[in-house]
């Protein structure tokens, strides 16, 4: 399934700040949204709509009402920076909750959360900023499959090629969103150039 690195002046300058190690976790959480808000657009771009007729104040009009309900299920804890993103877009969105948290020596994650709405019939954007080894990605994406979503999208701000490729071995039908695809992976399976630990400049715990 394709990997999706959206092209574009304004997510480009957003995400450069967000690079720069000097930005600090008040600006930082304010790019993420702006810069959210772009790749949510463009995740959302093939869902499909049903004709909605409306009195314009001259005339009756034919226009568009989404035909699927969204679910936004951001994986803890730095999805959450991204969670605005969706429900400032489109407020109607159910929100479910994924926790992963990677091992620092291993790299594994570790699912210590979940609480999910029922998502038959229903489109679920997996949001989670950062896509390295993949195994996050992974796992929160077999979670969801097994609710059986009419459909699934990955966003992500930055991807490494090591985690798109676990994913589309993983989970070859589900298309990624990306602000970015970076080089490579580091020792450290950290993405450089990256942006360093998306949670921990979110909310500041360096
Ligand atoms: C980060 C990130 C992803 C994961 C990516 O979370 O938000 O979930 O690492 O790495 P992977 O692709 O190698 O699995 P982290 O484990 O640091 O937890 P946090 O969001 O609570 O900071
Ligand atoms: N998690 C992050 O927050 N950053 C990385 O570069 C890799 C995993």
């Amino acid at each position: 399934m394709p990997l999706t690195v959206v092209d574009h002046p304004l997510a480009a300058d957003l995400l450069t700040r967000l690079r720069d190690k000097r930005t600090g976790p008040a600006e930082f959480r304010s790019l993420t949204r702006r810069l959210g808000a772009i790749l949510v657009v463009e995740a959302t771009r093939s869902l499909a709509v049903t004709p909605s007729e409306v009195e314009t104040p001259l005339e009756p009009f034919t226009g568009s009402a989404l035909a699927v309900d969204l679910v936004a299920i951001p994986v803890l804890r730095a999805g959450l920076g991204l969670l605005d993103a969706v429900t400032d877009l489109y407020p109607d969105t159910m929100v479910g909750y994924l926790g992963m948290e990677r091992d620092e020596e291993t790299h594994e994650p570790r699912d210590y959360y979940a609480k999910l709405p029922p998502l038959a019939g229903r489109h679920a954007l997996l949001l989670d900023p950062m896509l390295a080894t993949g195994g996050s990605g992974s796992a929160a994406a077999t979670y969801v499959q097994a609710a059986q979503p009419l459909g699934l999208t990955f966003v992500c701000v930055v991807a490494a090629p090591e985690g798109v490729e676990r994913m589309e071995a993983d989970h070859p039908g589900v298309p990624i969103v990306a602000g970015a695809l970076d080089r490579q992976l580091n020792e450290h399976a950290y993405i450089v150039p990256g942006l360093g630990d998306f949670g921990d400049r979110l909310y500041g715990t360096v």
